[in-house]
């Protein structure tokens, strides 16, 4: 074998070295979302403005500022001197999508992670090691962090926009239940697309402020309503179509086949299925990012996320049949009839 030329190395040393230094990235860029900077920023200011706005030591915030801005986040002028968003910070004007970041910063996320090398070694997940319950029932214990994670989800899903909303059938579906439907952002958005719908956010009962709050402030309380519940023991009945966005990766195949018998039981014949998910497909444009989700189910909760194949089989165990499988930018949507 020839010697890796220098540069070669060179470089897979600096990505190395950033991979490392990620965590710190994250905690600047944080810092500066708790400061509310890319708010302070829609109109350019200069330094001094911007360290008398937020109390930060000037030098310090300039050095952490310029710092991000290497790495693609907020802008400087050297001409007017002041500082402005990038392409990148102007999605935190969004609260949600700052909400998403926080979670991914709050320091129970780094004890967490910390266990990873243990959970590596048994058959529990990090989360598990560390707090003694998966994420979701420690998150119900953890109102402030919940808050942060669901809002945040939320934003992901208004960030997926029409190419998801769209390519969601509804047609024959009037009355739809959206289990693990978080704050009912999925639900919300269908419901402002399709005027003869409605329906219920299934979801465990610790998030019912949230998802209440935030279907109010779409002003859909008369159409949507939350549900709390635990879709492992049972699933409501009454519905025209079942949606599960992103939660079944999160469940071992023996729970989730578990899930999907009780959405079986819950509906009639001729009624839907309908499963978006990230599937592991090696040849996929984000195949790294479903690669990184799967590690979350290793440090959050012990379950995988699945191949085609696997999705599959968990489906078709109850007698669901597949109708259709499609393909949208990230994800995949299962489509399947109770016959
Ligand atoms: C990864 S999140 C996905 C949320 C939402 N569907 C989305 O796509 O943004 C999984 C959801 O499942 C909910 N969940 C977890 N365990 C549950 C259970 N036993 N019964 C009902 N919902 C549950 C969580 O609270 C969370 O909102």
């Amino acid at each position: 074998m020839e010697p890796k030329q220098p540069d070669e190395s060179n470089k897979f040393k600096d990505e190395i070295y950033y991979l490392a230094m990620s965590p710190l990235i994250a905690m600047a860029l944080n810092s500066t979302l708790a400061f509310n900077i890319p708010k302070l920023l829609e109109n350019p200011k200069t330094i001094d403005e911007l360290a008398q706005q937020t109390s930060a030591v000037k030098g310090k915030l300039e050095r952490t500022l310029l710092a991000l801005e290497a790495f693609g986040y907020y802008s400087f002028d050297e001409q007017s001197q002041k500082w402005s968003n990038s392409g990148k910070t102007v999605l935190f004007l969004d609260q949600a999508f700052r909400d998403a970041i926080y979670f991914c910063c709050v320091p129970f996320q780094y004890e967490i992670l910390l266990r990873f090398a243990d959970a590596l070694q048994c058959d529990r997940s990090s989360c598990e090691l560390q707090t003694g319950r998966n994420i979701y029932d420690e998150l119900a214990h953890r109102n402030l962090d919940n808050n942060y994670f669901q809002t945040g989800l939320g934003a992901y899903t208004k960030m997926s926009g029409d190419s998801l909303f769209n390519s969601i059938d509804l047609k024959n579906s009037i009355r739809i239940l959206d289990a693990g439907g978080g704050d009912g952002t999925l639900l919300c958005e269908l419901a402002k697309r399709n005027s003869n719908i409605q329906g219920t956010v299934l979801d465990m009962a610790s998030i019912s402020e949230i998802a209440t709050k935030n279907i109010e402030s779409y002003g859909l309380q008369e159409k949507i309503t939350f549900l709390g519940g635990d879709f492992r023991e049972e699933v409501p009945s009454g519905y025209d179509c079942i949606i599960f966005k992103q939660t079944l990766n999160s469940w071992t195949d023996e729970v989730a086949s578990r899930i999907l018998e009780n959405c079986y039981r819950s509906l009639e014949s001729g009624k839907k299925l309908i499963i978006i998910e990230h599937v592991l497909v090696k040849t996929d444009e984000n195949y790294r990012e479903v690669r990184y989700l799967d590690l979350i189910d290793i440090s959050e909760i012990e379950a995988k996320v699945r191949n085609m194949e696997e999705f599959r089989r968990i489906i078709e165990y109850p007698g669901f049949v597949i109708d259709n499988v499609k393909k949208i930018p990230g994800q995949y949507i299962f489509e399947a009839t109770k016959p």
